[in-house]
């Protein structure tokens, strides 16, 4: 009997309730494997497909969009969209989807995780119990900066800053943030106070970072920018890499500029600046914002609905373009 199922091009392997949907309902160009595709193999896997889930590590350009010429619908597995040359999707009128609010909580988990894993040294205090040399409780040990009470400095108020900016009430935390324009007074708390990007960098005790990333916010965060914080504040990041430029990062680090960083996201992901790994002040995670088994699947079944959307011929509700 002749498979009239649409063909489906999966760029990694994901969950396993996504992937027995998918499996079920869809014709696989092939079997996915947990590793990221070649440039070669990602854009022969596009060019046999309908439709496709891609992955943020894969960089979707402008020659494989046009070669692509069957593929109807590109169902981006992240809520970023960077990865994706959105001008040649346009003009050669293929879809492009995102996965948003599904990984909002997780995200935004991840950043106080990141950000109490920084100012109080849970790294360091980990390995040394793991090193057989910790001594006892001492009055002087591993000392952090206190978190709760602190100001709070948010870059980017979208969903997931938003969401970073909800948990600090339980840490009694001042918000200030920083978007181009200030949000509609009504609908904020009191607390939240709009900021310019220098004025934000020089109040805050902990910044963190929930900007897209565009032209525009390309090295946002630089050697000018991190002299305005305090000597005695963090910097944290869960959004993209390449919203802070690494080389001046770690220079304010190694010089006492700030006082330390917790980082999920990297300019050259999977690569680090070699310098920031030998820095003790510095958290680093794999990229684990949206790291959880729920928003995992959920952001598979947001990308399966956009998909669904576009071969019934209706219009996906997560278009980014
Ligand atoms: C996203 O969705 O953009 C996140 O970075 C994925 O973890």
């Amino acid at each position: 009997m002749i498979d009239t199922r649409p063909t489906l091009y999966l760029s990694r392997l994901l969950p396993d309730p996504i992937m027995a949907i998918v499996r079920e309902r869809f014709q696989m160009v092939h079997e996915p494997l947990d590793a990221l595709p070649s440039l070669s193999a990602l854009r022969k896997g596009l060019c046999q497909a309908d439709v496709a889930i891609v992955t943020l590590g894969d960089h979707i350009e402008a020659e494989t969009i046009h070669a692509a010429t069957r593929l109807k619908v590109l169902a981006n597995y992240a809520v970023g969209y960077n990865n994706i040359d959105l001008a040649a999707a346009r003009q050669r009128g293929l879809i492009v989807t995102n996965t948003p609010d599904v990984l909002t909580d997780a995200t935004a988990d991840l950043t106080w995780a990141l950000l109490l894993a920084t100012a109080r040294r849970v790294v360091e205090g980990d390995a040394l119990v793991r090193s057989g040399l910790w001594t006892g409780w001492s009055p002087t040990q591993l000392m952090g900066a206190e978190v709760s009470g602190k100001t709070l400095g948010i870059i980017g108020m979208g969903r997931i800053g938003q969401a970073v900016a909800q948990r600090a009430v339980g840490f009694r935390m001042p918000v200030r943030y920083h978007t181009r324009q200030p949000m509609a007074t009504t609908s904020l708390p009191r607390e939240w106070e709009h900021r310019s990007l220098h004025g934000l960098l020089g109040e805050a005790d902990i910044v963190t970072i929930h900007l897209p990333l565009t032209p525009n916010t390309h090295h946002l965060i630089g050697a000018r920018e991190l002299s305005c914080m305090r000597p005695t504040a963090f910097l944290i990041n869960t959004a993209r890499g390449p919203i802070v430029d690494e080389e001046a990062l770690a220079n304010a680090l190694k010089t006492g500029i700030i006082a330390g960083a917790g980082l999920d996201v990297y300019e050259q992901e999977p690569a680090i600046h070699p310098a920031l790994a030998q820095l003790k002040q510095v958290v680093l995670l794999p990229h684990l914002g949206s790291a959880t088994v729920h928003a995992r699947v959920q952001m598979g079944l947001v990308c399966l609905e956009n998909i669904d959307a576009v071969l019934a011929g209706r219009s996906a509700p997560n278009q980014v373009q």
